[in-house]
């Protein structure tokens, strides 16, 4: 898989330490954001002789962060929160002093400080003198960072820039994309193909008018994301929403069920997931008028037939994916979804509970996700994590019915 998919959407925080390789920082972050990955360059102060912040903001399109404690940027994303975000911490290069630091837990700037408050995998190039490299006081660091589970990438041997030869030369960017490519690996879902449907749908009445609801598509929009960064291959079937679609999902945008019907029935052909996150209008009006209905009478009849239910039909395909669909309900939630579930043939069900506030619309959610013999309460968070979660239960599942189904 190239690094297209592995590294689509990855959240790759780049600590950049003081020393004449940090130029070559800017060209990893290069290749990093044209691999899809979004890039929160962090430098200190030291890096700052080296190599100007312009230069990583034009790259990454983000501002770069330098200062622990900035008025500016600990209002809109703390220090923490971005220890939170990070899914990579990555420095490159890495002084000697840095890995001392790094080493001794020492929090007295934004980078060391981040390194300690994430949970985030961490991997140093280092880059210096080769004395510097070969003082027994770097290879205890060294060492002790290893044996911690800090990756330590490199150093190359060659000529230096100081003029001496010996190991201490940073790894060359592309040579660090691969190592970042492999670090994220395949993904749970690397290989499989999946299909999820978002967003509302648009019955028309006439040229000018449909019947619709407030479905703002973020849940399914960030499942799609979610299954784009576990390896797979996604088709997103879309009703009218105001958001991009993620970089590397293919998106099919429809307007009607019965359009959305057609689209989903073409694209699960060979998938092997199904996630049902449209909120599918269960009626659509009887008849659509070729002209724009003119205010006449004091009141207006529409008859409405009923919609074919989408997931329940992708449920009763013979060689069906692995089925997904979600429930809102505004009372006794764990009874309903799991008679929905059965009802519709699926495996799994994410239910949650509307009204006041909660679901539609907004940017938290909590679920209850229901499967044959399991359940999951995942309390309310941001969508984007809670899809996250989701999807790593839909993978441990598929993963399961596939041990049961080939127990060798
Ligand atoms: O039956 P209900 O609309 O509550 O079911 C919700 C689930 O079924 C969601 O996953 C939704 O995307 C899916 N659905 C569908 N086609 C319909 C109605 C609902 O795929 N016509």
């Amino acid at each position: 898989m190239s690094n297209h998919f592995r590294l689509c959407a990855r959240r790759i925080l780049l600590g950049v330490t003081g020393g004449i390789a940090a130029y070559k920082a800017a060209e990893l972050a290069r290749l990093l954001v044209r691999a899809g990955a979004e890039v929160q360059v962090v430098m200190t102060e030291a890096a700052g002789a080296f190599i100007g912040e312009l230069t990583f903001q034009a790259i990454t399109g983000r501002p770069v962060r330098q200062a622990l404690f900035d008025p500016t940027h600990e209002a809109a994303m703390g220090h923490i929160e971005l220890a939170r975000w990070a899914e990579l911490i990555l420095v490159v290069p890495a002084s000697a002093d840095f890995l001392a630091r790094l080493h001794a837990g020492l929090a007295d700037d934004l980078l060391s400080t981040l390194c300690l408050a994430s949970e985030a995998p961490l991997a140093v190039a280092p880059a210096m003198n080769q004395n510097m490299w070969r003082h027994p006081a770097t290879t205890a660091n060294v060492e002790a960072l290893c044996a911690r589970g800090v990756r330590v990438w490199g150093p190359a041997e060659g000529e230096q820039a100081c003029g001496d030869q010996g190991p201490g030369r940073l790894l060359e960017p592309a040579e660090l994309l691969a190592r970042v490519g492999e670090l994220f690996g395949r993904g749970r879902l690397g290989g499989r193909k999946a299909v999820v449907t978002a967003g509302p749908t648009r019955e028309p009445l006439d040229p000018v008018r449909f019947l619709g609801n407030r479905s703002s598509g973020k849940m399914g929009y960030a499942v799609a994301e979610a299954l784009l960064r576990e390896g797979a291959e996604v088709i997103l079937v879309s009703g009218p929403v105001s958001l991009a679609a993620p970089p590397g999902v293919r998106l099919v945008p429809v307007e009607t069920a019965l359009a959305m019907r057609e689209a989903v029935l073409e694209a699960v052909a060979g998938a092997d997931l199904f996630v049902a996150c449209a909120a599918v209008a269960d009626y659509r009006p009887r008849e659509v008028a070729d002209h724009k209905i003119k205010k006449t009478e004091e009141t207006l009849q529409v008859g409405l037939v009923k919609n074919p239910d989408i997931l329940r039909e992708v449920a009763a395909l013979p060689d069906r994916p692995f089925c997904v669909g979600f429930a809102a309900e505004t009372e006794a939630l764990a009874g309903q979804a799991e008679a929905k579930r059965q009802a519709k043939g699926i495996d799994m069900i994410a239910a949650n509970q509307v009204g006041e506030g909660e679901g539609f619309e907004v940017d938290d959610n909590a679920l209850l996700v229901l499967w044959e013999g399991g359940r999951l309460e995942l309390p309310r968070q941001p969508k984007t994590r809670l899809a996250e979660r989701l999807v790593s239960v839909i993978a441990e599942r598929m993963d399961a019915q596939a041990t049961i189904e080939d127990p060798r």
